[in-house]
């Protein structure tokens, strides 16, 4: 077919050129802007690092004052935004009720969908990574039936967040910095991942010139899948189904077994062929927090454990399967104190910042044009109508 490259699953053609994140899956390297990941979830916070992604430098103290500054003074959410909740039923996935109400957004805001202009797109930048949390809070929330937390503006972007989440008008949620650190290294580590399929849908929409908040919601769904974000939820729930240390081989057995379907959920990826460096801070933050709570987690043992057999595994050795960020998320989550099912909303409040950016840098490129893959097609050559008393 002429000049067109059949690459199903996109494994070798590159969609974009873009300045944000670099990924060497040889040698499980991931740099924003030139920063290596662990040194991010070290010393940065998680606001210093979405303006990094957007701007492309650190901020200055007085940038980082009017970024955060900035930030708090879009936290609310119009109050006509808790009718939709309302309109979910209350054992509907919270990814659902995010996916919706971002999306729902865009009814609010219409000036930032001039996605041509600088200041349009500020504001739509400025709003999502401001009304991410507190979307995601209210879906929780609501989900328990709980009173809406209204967002706080003395806190941390984290420490607010937990707080939405935590608190219950009988009682404050206390704020313990090793929580709220563990809290913002999380969403530091899931900011971006270069040209993963959600940031890749979210550009697609965008090509178009779409709303930004509705192509946020394509995000949302995108990363909703077990194969993408919704892995650390089916890895809890593999964690827990193994549920003690002397069951690992039989499951290990079954990964193997290619007439079984199951799958070492946590390990793997489609670019890193060595050790995800994400998962070695997450390694770290899983001990602190859990050593924090005084927290005996049997799922910890059974985490450590299968990560040892593994890794010494001839398969998994063979075939570059290495654990993943979604191996020792979900573990640190749920120390936290959040139900499976709020997972990947985390995951999506944090990857609204590469989004966002991936986003604006595509819409900043005057060579910009809509996305329009082709196809390899198989279907049936030329023939006839045929009527419906002759078929
Ligand atoms: N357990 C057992 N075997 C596996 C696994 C696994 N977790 N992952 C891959 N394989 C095998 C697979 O069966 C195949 O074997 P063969 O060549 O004999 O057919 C080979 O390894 C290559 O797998 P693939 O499916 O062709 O690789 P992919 O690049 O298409 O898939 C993946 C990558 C992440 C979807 C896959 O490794 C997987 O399903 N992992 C488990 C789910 C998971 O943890 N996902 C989170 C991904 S990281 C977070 C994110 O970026 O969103």
């Amino acid at each position: 077919t002429g000049h067109f490259t059949f690459d199903p699953g996109y494994t070798s053609t590159c969609s974009t050129e873009s300045q944000i994140t670099f990924i060497d899956g040889q040698k499980g390297q991931l740099l924003h802007r030139g920063y290596p990941i662990d040194q991010l979830a070290e010393n940065s916070t998680f606001l210093e690092v979405a303006y990094l992604m957007i701007h492309g430098e650190l901020p200055n103290q007085a940038q980082s004052n009017e970024f955060t500054n900035t930030i708090t003074n879009h936290t609310m959410l119009h109050d006509q935004i808790e009718s939709f909740f309302h309109g979910f039923r209350r054992d509907a996935h919270p990814m659902a009720m995010l996916c919706g109400t971002v999306g729902a957004l865009s009814g609010f805001y219409h000036d930032d969908a001039h996605t041509t202009e600088d200041e349009a797109r500020n504001m739509a930048i400025h709003r999502l990574i401001a009304k991410m949390p507190t979307l995601a809070a209210r879906a929780y929330k609501y989900s328990i039936g709980q009173p809406t937390v209204f967002p706080r503006n003395d806190l941390s972007y984290s420490e607010n967040f937990l707080n939405m989440c935590f608190s219950v008008p009988a009682e404050q949620y206390k704020i313990s910095p090793t929580i709220s650190r563990a809290m913002d290294k999380i969403f530091i580590l899931h900011a971006d991942h270069e040209q993963n399929a959600s940031t890749s849908t979210v550009r697609l929409a965008g090509s178009s010139g779409a709303n930004p908040y509705a192509c946020i919601a394509a995000g949302v769904a995108c990363l909703w899948g077990p194969s993408h974000g919704g892995a650390n939820e089916a890895c809890l729930n593999m964690l827990r189904e193994i549920g003690t240390v002397d069951r690992i081989p039989e499951f290990i057995a079954r990964a193997k077994d290619k007439s079984d379907p199951f799958r070492l959920m946590g390990f793997g990826h489609r670019v890193y062929k060595n050790f995800d460096p994400r998962s070695r801070v997450l390694q770290k933050v899983a001990h602190e927090v859990l050593e924090e709570l005084d927290l005996k987690n049997p799922i910890l043992d059974v985490a450590k454990e299968l990560e040892k057999i593994a890794l010494e595994d001839e398969y998994f050795i063979s075939k570059k399967l290495y654990p993943n960020v979604d191996f020792y998320s979900g573990i640190v989550l749920s120390a936290l104190g959040f139900p499976t099912s709020m997972f990947t909303v985390l995951f999506a409040l944090a990857r609204t910042v590469g989004w966002i950016s991936q986003w604006n840098e595509m819409l900043e490129d005057p060579s910009q044009r809509i996305g329009r893959p082709r196809q390899l097609y198989s279907g049936a050559t030329p023939r006839d109508f045929i009527p419906m008393n002759e078929r």
